[in-house]
């Protein structure tokens, strides 16, 4: 463990979501779980096989007030160290931040969920363009918003995928330094990589090497539970306690958060250009290893 290099926090990073100062004032256990992804990548999904594993299965967790997302700057920070604090169970909480703006536990445990970028913008669009005015209001109007206020998006999801692409991940943050930061530590012993697509196609593999990775002793009497309670139909009939807030944000509420569960929808839409730039991005900006995982789930 001593010779491992671990990252160190070099920025903080505010935006109409972000406050990465929450964690400066975190008091990690050793046995805290963290989950992050860019966004739109299996998080909720991955947050509640973490609650199945800590729970034995249990039926009715309110998943999402149990593991907030720490760095989303609504309620402020001074109100979700306080809840954390509190939690008496093993703590699971979530991030976005790439990682040269967290502080880095060497003992908490860290999983990190990618998804290809064209899967993600499908998500992030619908995810945008449903969200409702007490989303706009929450992220807009609440104090302390540092740098430009987040817009409506266009009616256009291929245009919308060309302005992220373009742009470094707008509106939102930029896809390659998370993916690219995570990479760069993803040999840790702390750190754990997933990949979207492997979860779907084997999703009870993929969920026994969380708990090896967690250390968690899987209640074989309560798998088959387990395995029900996180998959995509029984996620989306419960979707308002994975959700935050169950869903208020969204027209269609929670269901909307929990849409389609599946990738590839931008084939038929994204033309071969379009195509061309994201995969010479991905190489450019990523590098080939971390390219093929991205594309393939192999690491
Ligand atoms: P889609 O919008 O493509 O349907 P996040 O939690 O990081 O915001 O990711 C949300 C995405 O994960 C959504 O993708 C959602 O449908 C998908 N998802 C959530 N639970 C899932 C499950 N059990 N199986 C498959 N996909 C799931």
């Amino acid at each position: 463990m001593e010779n491992q290099n671990y990252p160190q926090k070099t920025r903080e990073f505010y935006n109409h979501h972000f406050d990465s100062s929450i964690w400066n004032d975190f008091k990690f256990r050793d046995d805290d779980i963290i989950i992050s992804t860019y966004a739109k990548s299996g998080t909720t999904w991955m947050q509640q096989i973490i609650a199945q594993l800590l729970f034995n299965g249990e039926e009715g967790l309110e998943v999402s007030e149990m593991s907030p997302w720490m760095d989303l700057r609504v309620p402020p920070k001074e109100i979700k160290l306080a809840e954390v604090e509190l939690q008496k169970h093993r703590r699971f909480v979530k991030t976005h931040l790439p990682v040269d703006a967290l502080v880095f536990s060497e003992k908490a445990k860290y999983i990190y969920i990618g998804r290809d970028g064209r899967d993600v913008v499908w998500s992030l669009y619908n995810h945008h363009i449903n969200a409702n005015e007490k989303w706009y209001d929450a992220l807009n109007n609440s104090p302390g918003l540092i740098g430009p206020p987040i817009d409506k998006p266009t009616d256009d999801v291929a245009e919308y995928f060309r302005d992220w692409l373009d742009k470094d991940g707008f509106p939102f943050w930029s896809f390659w330094d998370n993916l690219r930061t995570w990479w760069s530590i993803k040999d840790l012993p702390n750190v754990h990589f997933v990949h979207f697509e492997n979860l779907k196609n084997d999703m009870s593999g993929e969920i026994k090497k969380i708990a090896a990775f967690l250390e968690i002793e899987i209640n074989e009497s309560k798998w088959n539970k387990i395995l029900e309670h996180c998959s995509f139909d029984y996620m989306k009939k419960h979707s308002s306690k994975s959700v935050p807030l169950g869903g208020i944000f969204w027209d269609g509420g929670s269901e909307t958060f929990i849409n389609k569960g599946v990738n590839g929808r931008w084939k038929e839409i994204l033309t071969k250009e379009d195509n061309e730039k994201y995969v010479n991005m991905c190489k450019e900006k990523l590098g080939d290893a971390c390219t093929k995982w991205l594309n393939t789930g192999e690491l």
